[in-house]
């Protein structure tokens, strides 16, 4: 496993909406989770070069603090290792209106899979900070990925 460092490579913002409170007014932590989870399959494709990608694990989760209607959030994301069919993901959230963590999630992993569904090798062994490795060709854009599109 090749490991990488050098901080968060990308940076996703969202406003909290109505639609995104609990009962309790704050920020619903499920609908965070989809955003992240959202957040690591877009830059999971960006890095592997590839579509079909899924995420197969997620370490602890602490909800450290939240945000409220109308703040802002930030999204922090980088790849800390390169497996032969994984990638390993650190993610931070950050409210920034009040400059507080929101969660730290150490170790996200995702896993390139080829056509049969099982595990691919990717190739990858380094992080890009472009573009490039977005797959061009539409048609790869396969049903199983196109919620994404
Ligand atoms: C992803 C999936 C195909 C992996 O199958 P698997 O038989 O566990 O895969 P393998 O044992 O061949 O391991 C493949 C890679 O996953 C990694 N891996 C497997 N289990 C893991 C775990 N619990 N935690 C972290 N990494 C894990 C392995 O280290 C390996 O990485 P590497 O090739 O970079 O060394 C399978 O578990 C699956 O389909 N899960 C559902 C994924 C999904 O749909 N996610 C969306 C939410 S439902």
């Amino acid at each position: 496993m090749s490991e990488t460092s050098g901080g968060m490579s990308f940076h996703s913002r969202r406003s909290v909406k109505p639609q995104d409170l609990s009962p309790n007014g704050t920020l619903f932590g499920g609908n965070l989770l989809q955003w992240i989870d959202e957040e690591c399959a877009i830059f999971a494709i960006s890095q592997l070069g590839s579509w079909r990608v899924v995420t197969k694990f997620m370490s602890e989760i602490d909800f450290v603090s939240t945000a409220h209607l109308g703040e802002l959030i930030e999204l922090g994301l980088e790849a800390t290792a390169f497996g032969r069919t994984s990638l390993t993901l650190r993610v931070e959230v950050r409210n920034m209106v009040t400059g507080e963590p929101i969660v730290t999630i150490e170790r996200i992993v995702m896993i390139c899979l080829g056509a049969d569904g099982r595990p691919a090798p990717h190739g990858q062994t380094v992080a890009t900070h472009g573009n490039e490795r977005i797959p061009k060709e539409t048609s790869a854009a396969s049903s199983r990925s196109a919620y994404l599109l």
